[in-house]
């Protein structure tokens, strides 16, 4: 029992002290496209904003004989209800940070317009209008939700009439 323990001791003794961060551990890494982002997690967030408009999230049930801890619906999960649509209002607002990281290419290969000014502004009222519908969530109020709802969805189609919605593919993020 004793020669373990003794052993672990005299590993750690051997590794070198606790590693300062630096730049390459601690930088932002981009890992995927524009279009598998938004695909990915705007997406899926919005949809549970959007949700709240129509039914109520109080009243979503979970769902019987599945384990809310293994929902793929925030809705009805552990974390589900009113706080699934606040975390969702939460993620699209954090995931305007996602957007302005430089490095991350759109479909075609052109990278993120992340320097335009116009792109910033849009992803601004991406920002904003995630707050607004966190701020709609905390009231429980379903015609509060009908109002973020509608910010937020033209949010979304104010980035994707300038930058997405093109006749050709390549002239996308243009
Ligand atoms: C600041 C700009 C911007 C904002 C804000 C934005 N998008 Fe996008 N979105 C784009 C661009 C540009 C593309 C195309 C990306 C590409 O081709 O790589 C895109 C693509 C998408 C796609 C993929 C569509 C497909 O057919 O593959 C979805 C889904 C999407 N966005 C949803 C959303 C939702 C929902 C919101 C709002 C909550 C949103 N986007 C907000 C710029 C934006």
């Amino acid at each position: 029992m004793i020669v373990p323990v003794m052993l672990v001791v005299v590993f750690d003794l051997c590794l070198p002290a606790q590693t300062p961060p630096n730049a390459a551990t601690t930088a932002m890494q981009v890992h995927t496209d524009l279009n598998r982002l938004m695909r990915g997690l705007l997406y899926p967030a919005s949809n549970v904003v959007f949700s709240a408009q129509n039914d109520n999230p109080a009243d979503v049930k979970r769902i019987p004989g599945r384990d809310p801890a293994m929902a793929t619906d925030p809705l009805t999960s552990t974390f589900g209800g009113w706080q699934a649509v606040e975390n969702a209002a939460l993620v699209l607002s954090e995931s305007a940070n996602l957007l302005l990281i430089p490095g991350r290419n759109c479909a075609n290969g052109l990278p993120v317009p992340v320097n335009n000014p116009d792109w910033v502004k849009l992803v601004q009222e991406l920002r904003d209008a995630g707050m607004n519908a966190y701020q709609a969530a905390q009231s429980k109020n379903q015609d509060k939700m009908v109002e973020a709802a509608d910010t937020l969805s033209a949010a979304c189609a104010a980035c994707h009439r300038k930058w997405r919605e093109k006749p050709r593919l390549a002239d996308r993020c243009k």
